[in-house]
């Protein structure tokens, strides 16, 4: 079985915990690009749901599929999100961004009732760090950004580059929010907790990829067959 066959795999079990009427949030990126198909699918043979994307690209891609599709702001609350992650740690600690939505992720996650995590088990991690942490921060002032970034990782006790991250074509990332992204190579993240926190306080700071104490459950695909975390 391939990786993508694993992610798809995930998505079909997270399919299983959706019913009718459920305000459903719905991630970005390859393993969340499946569940979204699936749930198409779904919708197309009448179930009913109501989604709130967390990316242009899944938004672009939910409306082709003709799911009904709404706002935080007409619908602040929901029930369920299912989204993948760079890492997963036993704790349900995640990395997110790798696809440059995890501004967007973050504030769909913080609104819903459950956030279940889709992957395949190599995503699996007991330290957190090896997936550079993405930190999305304003274009406005950037190297002075950088340094206070590079400050708060050292006084969080890690250390490593940073990056601005560019697009295929060597120009620089900008994320849907307008924003750039330093990518943290870390390798390890002893303490994530007093990361995020340090991260968080640093202006010009939008977001960080630390997802912690956001996702209730993980679905993981191995050649093994499925293993759940959390609920
Ligand atoms: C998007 O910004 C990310 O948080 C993705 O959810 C993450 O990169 C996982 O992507 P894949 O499912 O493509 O591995």
């Amino acid at each position: 079985m391939t990786a993508d066959d694993l992610k798809k795999l995930a998505a079909a079990r997270a399919l299983e915990l959706v019913r009718p009427g459920m305000r459903l949030g719905l991630g970005t990126g390859s393993t969340a690009k499946h569940f979204v198909d699936l749930l198409g699918l779904r919708v197309a043979a009448g179930f009913e749901v109501l989604c709130v994307s967390t990316s242009e690209a899944t938004q672009a891609q939910a409306v082709a599929l003709g799911i009904p599709m709404s706002t935080l702001d007409e619908t602040p609350e929901l029930d369920l999100t299912i989204d993948g992650a760079d890492e997963v740690d036993p704790q349900l600690r995640l990395i997110k961004g790798g696809g440059a939505a995890l501004l967007r992720e973050k504030i769909v996650a913080a609104a819903s009732a459950r956030m279940i995590v889709i992957a395949d088990d190599g995503k699996l991690v007991q330290t957190l760090g090896r997936f550079p942490l993405p930190i999305e921060v304003v274009p406005f002032g950037l190297e002075a950004t950088r340094r206070a970034v590079a400050a708060a990782i050292a006084a969080a006790g890690s250390a490593g580059r940073l990056s601005l991250r560019q697009r295929a074509d060597g120009t620089t990332l900008v994320t849907d929010g307008g924003h750039y992204i330093l990518d943290a190579h870390l390798g390890t993240i002893e303490r994530p907790e007093l990361l995020a926190q340090s991260l968080n306080v640093v202006p010009g700071v939008v977001e960080h990829g630390l997802f912690i104490g956001l996702a209730s459950g993980a679905i993981l695909a191995g050649a093994d067959g499925l293993r759940l975390l959390g609920k």
